[in-house]
């Protein structure tokens, strides 16, 4: 696992950006795994912003999201196809076919099994995105999560809830179901970047870093991904141990690439 510890959220993002950006500049058939929430949403403009002075296209990708609510359709103003459509989708050049966005209301088993079915016949993987909760969730994967699980139905923890709160009005039914895939799913990817920003993320990036691997803290699953990134401001970074470490690393990392350019 490799930790970037950024200035601030914004550039959190422009790293995060420059990698997504990288990997589609060679790979421009490239198949992401992509993320809901706040913290991704710099990260998307960054990408719009660099399709739009011609540094890559989106033409021949192929995307996956994460999860969905169950119960709320895809119009609905906090279904994560609208979020999607409306943060990134609709201002890029993907082919809408290529989107996929679990679908939250018909069968959501049968629903999950094709996921996974879909995921497989894409060919996998390449980049996954990722966000944490503050309870150490990654997608809608709760703790005690089966480490090795895969497409399916979670029921969301009352913290998730509540921390999602904020985006449903007063009056509105609020989902307590999700479809999410699952950490096996998510561990399949070839090449995996976690983002997190702000002190309200400290400890689960604690945790997911320099924890032990539990499912109590889904994210920490990462330490056992060979190609795992994790991109973190210095408030989320605030209690991490070896710190200096982790910049010491990234110095070194910087000055060696420096010596091959
Ligand atoms: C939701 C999503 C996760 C996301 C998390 C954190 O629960 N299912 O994929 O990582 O929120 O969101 P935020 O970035 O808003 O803190």
């Amino acid at each position: 696992m490799r930790v970037i510890i950024a200035e601030n959220a914004a550039d959190v993002a422009s790293y995060g950006a420059q990698q997504c950006i990288r990997q589609l500049q060679s790979k421009p058939e490239s198949v992401l795994g992509l993320a809901t929430g706040s913290t991704p949403i710099a990260l998307y403009l960054r990408l719009i912003e660099s399709y739009h002075r011609g540094e890559i296209s989106f033409a021949g990708v192929r995307t996956f999201n994460l999860d969905e609510y169950i119960g709320i359709d895809a119009s609905h103003p906090q279904s994560y196809r609208r979020f999607m459509q409306e943060h990134l989708f609709n201002h890029i050049d993907v082919d809408p076919e290529n989107t996929h966005v679990p679908l939250g209301m018909s069968d959501p088993e049968e629903e999950s099994r094709q996921y996974e079915a879909k995921i497989r016949s894409a060919g996998g993987i390449d980049l996954q995105i990722l966000g944490v909760g503050r309870n150490g969730h990654i997608g809608f994967n709760e703790p005690t999560s089966s480490l090795g699980s895969r497409t399916r139905v979670k029921t969301l923890a009352p913290d998730t809830i509540r921390d999602n709160s904020r985006f449903f009005s007063q009056d509105e039914e609020q989902p307590h179901l999700a479809i999410t895939m699952g950490i096996g799913t998510i561990m399949e990817a070839r090449q995996i970047i976690l983002l997190a920003a702000g002190e309200s993320k400290a400890d689960a990036v604690r945790a997911l870093v320099e924890g032990p691997m539990t499912a109590m803290q889904p994210a920490s699953v990462l330490q056992m991904h060979p190609e795992a990134l994790v991109i973190v401001d210095k408030a989320a970074a605030g209690k991490l141990e070896l710190v200096e470490y982790y910049q010491w690393v990234q110095q070194e990392t910087l000055r060696l690439q420096g010596a091959y350019c």
